[in-house]
């Protein structure tokens, strides 16, 4: 809500966090809104980070997103956790209760979906198997928000097997474990696939997945987004597949935290992807 006597202020906590779209995402927001506030990078570090969060409350903080490290370590600071984000088992957003308390949420698996339907408005969560390849912070958001959806099967690829078994079975319901080795058998007869790992990043070799056996109705969706189109991306393109890219997932996941920091749940619309777009 817009306070006349009240700066509005949000932010995302995290080392490194200069590379974070964050504040350009909702300073457009709060201008678009009409809203008098900010929304700044917090560069703190994984020591500072107990400090930091109880600050918010005394600076007039509505709250703020946490990027790496601090999103599992952060539940063992705050005062109440969504169960949402206790089931995913990290928190990406803070949220400073009229107490000072402080609540944990985690949009990430829901901002993925959004983003999902949004470029495939068709999608479902139980058209046939689904391969997701990863099993780090990102993969236990995405995983638990298809179950959420009714997906009736998970195949689950990670290359160190033990993280993926252990989000197996955090996560619970039909997620089974496939071995690294045997990632591209894993495609035969999957309705998508979800590229999780940080493979393909600016930076990164490609995701090493032949798509040979891949359907090319199969729904391909990446949720690293430098470059937009990663070598994925454009791999199943070049066959056919339609595509996803990860871009949509960071401005989705960003509504709810908005709404519930100032009150107003904002729209991801063209310009605004477009503004996000230039920055990459
Ligand atoms: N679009 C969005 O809003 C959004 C949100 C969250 C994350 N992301 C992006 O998603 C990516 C992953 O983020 P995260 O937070 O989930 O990271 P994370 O927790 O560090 O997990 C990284 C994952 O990548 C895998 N990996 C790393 N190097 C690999 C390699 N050489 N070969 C095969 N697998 C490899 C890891 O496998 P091991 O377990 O074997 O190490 C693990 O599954 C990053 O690029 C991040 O920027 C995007």
């Amino acid at each position: 809500m817009a306070h006349p006597d009240r700066f509005l202020m949000a932010g995302v906590m995290g080392w490194p966090v200069m590379h974070s779209r964050s504040p350009k995402l909702h300073n457009y927001w709060l201008q678009k809104h009409g809203l008098a506030g900010v929304y700044v990078p917090l560069a703190v570090r994984i020591e500072g980070l107990q400090a930091a969060l109880r600050a918010l409350p005394a600076l007039g903080f509505s709250g703020c997103n946490l990027t790496i490290p601090h999103k599992v370590e952060a539940l063992k600071i705050i005062d109440r956790i969504d169960p949402l984000a206790r089931r995913i088992g990290a928190a990406n957003c803070i949220v400073v209760e009229q107490d000072g308390s402080l609540t944990g949420y985690n949009n990430d698996g829901w901002g993925y979906v959004e983003n999902v339907l949004d470029r495939a408005p068709n999608w479902k969560a139980d058209a046939g198997p689904i391969v997701v390849v990863g099993a780090g912070g990102g993969a236990r958001a995405i995983v638990v928000s298809l179950l959420d959806r009714g997906a009736r099967e998970i195949r689950l690829v990670n290359r160190t097997a033990a993280r993926a078994e252990e989000l197996a079975k955090h996560a619970g319901g039909p997620v089974s474990v496939v071995p690294w080795d045997d990632r591209a058998k894993a495609l035969d007869g999957a309705a998508m696939l979800i590229n999780t790992t940080s493979q393909g990043m600016v930076g990164q070799p490609a995701l090493d997945l032949p798509l040979d056996r891949l359907t090319p109705k199969a729904l391909v969706s990446d949720i690293v987004y430098t470059p937009l189109e990663t070598p994925l991306l454009a791999a199943a393109r070049l066959r056919g597949n339609p595509t996803v890219d990860g871009l949509g997932m960071l401005l989705h996941q960003a509504r709810p935290a908005f709404r519930a920091w100032f009150g107003v749940l904002p729209d991801v619309t063209p310009d605004l992807r477009a503004m996000i777009e230039a920055t990459l």
